[in-house]
């Protein structure tokens, strides 16, 4: 299949004509102002998901079929996949019409009617692969059926369709609705995923004579099984053996068990593609994340977005990283960032905030307690201990001293600090922005830097110490300090503390 050229390619009977996702439910049991398909697992909303799956079919169209809070999830798929048409669905109900209006709206879209084969799947089931499409097309195509269907075996089909076999040769007969169903129907543990493969004139007719005289007074798609097989089409199903494919999420107990799964798979897909990852049960990767080969990643860590690690980088523990790429053998420990850039070779952390607009150049450090946003720094610079580093741009090899901060808000505007390469700034710097430290240039300790500082010059703005001899024993007698400061010992452990003294300091 993959290695026939564009000619041969619509002529495939492997590329459906079209796939139809249904999306127009409520999902009334999310209990949710969202939508529910525009709940996320492994950070890619339901829909998502779906689209994803649908999409790698390469279908000539690939429709949607939308009600439900209509404008929001059209607006959240025109972002996820923008080629997808929308169609929406009348005020009848059920899967039957949702797909009966999705073919009546691609046949005016392209002119012609749809012919071939129609794919249909649904919004809500987020770990059907692409693979298992495949499987469904091509069985459909091999044994040159009307309909396939995929179906799972069940330990509890509680609520599911079943589907009713021929008692002598197991061919498949029709799908009975669990609320439509006998108890010997509803004792049959195979059922219904809801997603099909069929042929477009079979199903246009049958849905014709759909209707919904049944329990939940609603057009079956269901129905169009027992329908193309009275006309003589062939009706088959295709098993799913792996029932979490099939797993649609109804509310928010099945949305965090398919998040779980489809994490364990992700993190799975990952150490099998080389990564080392310690603790799986503690480790979250989106799906849309992307790990190079020997990477480590340590307990408690989750990676989020377009996170991006290259190779012999070692992330984690306890970091959460969103949309941050780091680069080759640099070391992320205990860190919160998201939109940044770690060259490589770098180190972040531990207990290091980075926001959006960090760029750490190679080899570079940013240490402990630190905060960052919207700063470049250059290639072997470090912050090392406690400070935050904000609108501004750092030179090669400068060493920003202990505590060092950018004052980068008047109360009013946001201004940048500048400061060059092979800088060194003492502990407790405060750079006013606007302001810039030329190459070479040094800070004394405390230095409030409200001026620029020229290339090699050291900047001190210190006031003169002055000493005020005998002040402990004055405003602080009978102290522990005080005491000491006699150059005789307290009797008292240095960690108690006089009440005394508390009520004076107060
Ligand atoms: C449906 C199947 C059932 C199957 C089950 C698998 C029918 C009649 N029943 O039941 O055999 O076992 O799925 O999960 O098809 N939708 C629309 N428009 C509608 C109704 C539904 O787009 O008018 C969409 C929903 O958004 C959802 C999907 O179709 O994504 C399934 O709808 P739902 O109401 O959940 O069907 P079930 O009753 O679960
Ligand atoms: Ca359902």
């Amino acid at each position: 299949m993959s290695n026939q050229d564009e000619t041969t390619h619509l002529g495939d009977p492997d590329v459906p004509a079209a796939v139809i996702v249904l999306a127009a439910g409520a999902g009334t049991r999310m209990k949710s102002r969202t939508p529910k398909i525009l709940h996320r697992i492994g950070g890619v909303s339901m829909i998502g998901h779906a689209l994803r799956a649908a999409r790698a079919l390469e279908p000539r169209e690939l429709a949607v079929v939308v009600r439900h809070e209509r404008d929001r999830v059209a607006e959240h798929i025109g972002s996820v996949d923008p080629a997808a048409v929308l169609i929406d669905q009348d005020e009848m109900p059920g899967t039957g019409r949702a797909v009966q209006v999705a073919l009546e709206g691609l046949d005016a879209r392209t002119g012609n009617p749809v012919s071939g084969t129609v794919v249909v799947t649904y919004g809500d089931v987020p770990l059907l692969t692409p693979e298992t499409l495949r499987r469904l097309v091509t069985v459909h195509h091999g044994e040159g059926n009307a309909v396939s269907v995929l179906t799972a075996v069940l330990e509890d089909p509680t609520g599911y369709g079943r589907i009713q076999r021929h008692e002598e040769d197991g061919t498949v007969l029709a799908i009975v609705e669990h609320k439509d169903a006998s108890p010997e129907q509803r004792a049959i543990r195979e059922v219904n995923s809801g997603i099909y493969a069929f042929d477009a004139a079979v199903l246009r007719r049958a849905l014709t004579q759909v209707d919904a005289s049944n329990a939940q007074g609603e057009m079956y798609l269901t129905d169009v099984l027992a329908i193309a097989r009275a006309d003589g089409g062939r009706v088959a199903a295709v098993v799913q053996a792996d029932r979490w494919q099939v797993e649609g999420a109804n509310d928010r107990v099945q949305l965090a068990a398919l998040g779980v799964e489809l994490n364990r798979r992700v993190v799975e897909q990952w150490m099998l593609a080389g990564v080392t990852v310690v603790d799986p049960a503690t480790t979250w990767i989106d799906a849309t994340v992307v790990l190079e080969e020997d990477v480590t990643i340590l307990p408690g860590t989750q990676l989020h977005g377009g996170t991006v690690v290259a190779r012999d980088a070692v992330v984690g523990p306890d970091t959460t990283l969103t949309d941050v790429v780091i680069g080759e053998g640099a070391h992320v420990v205990r860190t919160h960032g998201s939109g940044a850039r770690i060259g490589a070779g770098a180190s972040v952390g531990p207990f290091t905030y980075l926001r959006p607009g960090t760029v750490l150049g190679e080899d570079g450090k940013i240490g402990a307690f630190y905060e960052t946003k919207n700063v470049t720094v250059g290639r072997g610079s470090k912050l090392s201990h406690l400070g935050y580093a904000g609108d501004a741009e750092i030179g090669e090899y400068t060493n920003i001293g202990c505590g060092n901060i950018t004052a980068n808000y008047d109360g009013v505007d946001k201004h940048r600090t500048v400061i060059g390469s092979h800088v060194r700034t003492s502990s407790n710097t405060v750079f006013v922005a606007p302001v810039s430290m030329g190459d070479g240039a040094y800070t004394g300790a405390g230095a409030v830097v409200r001026k620029d500082v020229p290339a090699g010059a050291l900047a001190v703005t210190d006031a003169a110490q002055r000493n005020i001899d005998g002040w402990v024993a004055q405003k602080r007698s009978g102290s522990a300090s005080a005491t000491a400061a006699a150059g005789t010992p307290s009797t008292d452990s240095p960690t108690s503390t006089p009440t005394e003294e508390k009520s004076t300091q107060a």
